[in-house]
């Protein structure tokens, strides 16, 4: 437990600055932090020294608004006595990064444990905002377990398009299909997908960015309401100085990690993204957060706690609003109100407070019901995640809270087996083989088609890319079939409002069953059992999985060869294997 007494603990910072053992190190370490401005006495006087991981550049915009911030975190820093030393982490950029964000998380990871473990660091604040930095920074703070704190960089603004509210993300695959059907050309189709965009911040519909940080805030890991508001607004800026503040009072009271990052708070989490709606990366991330935390937590988890869960934030891709409404309806605080008083919720938890989370919540006023209902009156009832087995993987999971009357009405309302839906599969071996043949007339889509993609896992793609709601043919849009159902080994978007069975471990270019999947064969999905099986029997699979071959991986770059050579299914996190052995790093080195 935290040990609530003030300054009783030796700061590790003074192993550097102030080492009677080593009177010529610590000058040596001393110096060149004087060399900045900095006295002896702020260097050398005992106050904690404050890390802020800086995720924010000019290469990663969502989170570039950090810069600006760490202004107000310093101050509140200052203000409680401590002294802020500011330094960057690989940046993610989850639109920009070839061949896909995914593969820096593990990356941005690694720099910060190096960051944490090797310089005179007593508490962190973690700048989040952007998808994978959010998980990064937290994995980070897991392994090394010193005192940490989430800073999230807020949504942009809610965007508007000819008068109606226009989402990060959500409004792109709009703006693709009106674009295939013709609808639009691609002067309006740039002007529609910029309109979702107008100010600093990370994307504002509840896409993984504004998922992951309210799950870090749901965690206990950030100061209640941090997650929610908006960018632009004051109550970010003022919210950076408390989140300075506070990491200086943690480190006092030895507040770590491992004191919030319970496996209860795990639990809490997975309740949470249910009623959020929260984007189907989630629990990708959450199971490597908690693996580096040293806490048991799986997709049983996801599954045992998530699927009864109704939907109560109304936000888009799952509902109508957008990051502003959710701020002022009450943000995440309301919403695990909600949860709390519906029994769902341990409120026993530790968080960055030094209180517990129903502690937290004693104050919190109901939110606006427009935008975040009563769990009585949710917007949609079972709104978790599925996750699914069968012939073809170990797992995969289906984003309940998505599956709209529409596609419930053409798939899966047959009388005689509800939630069942048998068709035959198109098989796609990456993004750029669907993108060449999904409107080739040839390739015999037809109403009743599963989509499958293969070859986009973490070895595969590497990293494993955002393409399993693949979009039908544009004949096939232009005779009013939105969606079709899709099946992958890759992730999609958190934007997306697909109902897709995204995730699949094991991958198919490790070895998984859809490597063995061929165009023609048969699907059946079966929500009820939660299986997902190819119609074929064993001697038939048995023979192709005979003569398969691996893939030749094609390494781009060092990094991606490392990966490759390391990482582990999305079904545990995607994580790179061998470090998640690395636990409490600075115990075994008797620092704590
Ligand atoms: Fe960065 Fe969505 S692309 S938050
Ligand atoms: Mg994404």
């Amino acid at each position: 437990m935290a040990n609530e007494n003030s300054g009783s603990h030796r700061l590790r910072s003074r192993r550097w600055f102030d080492n009677p053992q080593d009177p010529g190190m610590t000058a040596l370490y001393v110096e060149r932090y004087l060399n900045f401005g900095l006295t002896r006495e702020e260097i050398q006087g005992g106050k904690p020294i404050i890390g802020i991981a800086q995720t924010g550049s000019d290469i990663a915009p969502c989170n570039r608004h950090h810069l600006d911030l760490a202004t107000r975190v310093r101050e509140g820093i200052r203000d409680a006595g401590g002294i802020p030393l500011e330094f960057p982490i690989h940046p993610i950029q989850e639109t920009g990064k070839r061949p896909t964000a995914a593969l820096d998380r593990n990356l941005a990871y690694l720099s910060l444990v190096e960051v944490l473990h090797g310089y005179p660091i007593d508490g962190v604040v973690l700048t989040t905002g952007c998808d994978k930095t959010t998980p990064a920074c937290l994995m980070g703070a897991a392994t090394v377990n010193i005192p940490a704190i989430v800073l999230s960089g807020g949504p942009m603004l809610d965007g508007w398009w000819h008068g109606r509210l226009s989402g990060s993300g959500t409004i792109v695959w709009e703006a693709r299909k009106l674009h295939a059907e013709g609808k639009i050309d691609y002067e309006q189709f740039m002007e529609m997908v910029a309109s979702s965009a107008p100010s600093v911040g990370h994307c504002n519909t509840m896409g993984t960015a504004s998922s992951m940080n309210a799950l870090a805030e749901a965690l206990g890991m950030s100061l209640p309401g941090c997650a929610a508001i908006p960018a632009p607004y004051r109550e970010r800026g003022q919210m950076a100085h408390a989140t300075g503040r506070r990491i200086v009072e943690m480190v006092h009271a030895n507040l770590r990690p491992s004191d919030i990052m319970t496996r209860a708070a795990f639990e809490n989490a997975v309740v949470a993204a249910a009623a959020l709606g929260a984007s189907s990366n989630c629990p990708i991330h959450m199971i490597a957060i908690a693996r580096h935390m040293g806490v048991a937590h799986d997709l049983d988890d996801w599954q045992r706690l998530g699927p009864e869960i109704p939907l109560l934030v109304d936000m888009q891709p799952a509902g109508r609003f957008l990051g502003e409404a959710f701020f002022r309806a009450g943000g995440v605080p309301a919403v695990l109100k909600e949860l709390l008083r519906a029994g769902r919720l341990n409120g026993d938890v530790m968080t960055v407070t030094g209180r517990t989370l129903a502690a937290n919540l004693e104050s919190v006023p109901d939110g606006d019901r427009e935008v975040i209902r009563a769990y009585e009156q949710p917007l949609k009832e079972n709104a978790g995640y599925v996750v699914l087995g069968g012939n073809l993987f170990d797992n995969a999971v289906i984003k309940t809270s998505v599956i709209d009357q529409e596609f419930r009405d053409r798939f899966l309302s047959n009388p005689a087996h509800p939630n069942v839906f048998e068709g035959k599969a198109i098989v796609f071996e990456g993004p750029e083989d669907y993108h060449a043949r999904i409107e080739d007339p040839d390739l015999g889509v037809e109403d009743q088609s599963v989509l499958v993609i293969r070859n986009c896992g973490p070895v595969g793609y590497p990293g494993s890319a955002e393409v399993v709601n693949m979009q039908p043919p544009a004949a096939m849009l232009r005779r009013g079939i939105s969606a079709l159902p899709t099946l992958g080994d890759g992730r999609q978007s958190g934007t997306s409002g697909s109902p897709s069975i995204l995730n699949v471990s094991p991958e198919a270019a490790v070895g998984g069953g859809l490597a063995l999947l061929k165009t023609g064969d048969r699907i059946r999905i079966d929500l009820n059992t939660r299986r997902v099986d190819v119609l074929l029997p064993e001697s038939e699979l048995a023979a192709r999985r005979q003569a398969w071959t691996p893939p030749k991986l094609d390494h781009k770059t060092p990094w991606e060869e490392i990966y490759r050579g390391m990482v582990g299914p999305l079904g545990t996190g995607g994580c790179l294997e061998p470090a998640t052995l690395y636990l409490n790093v600075l115990e075994t080195r008797g620092e704590s």
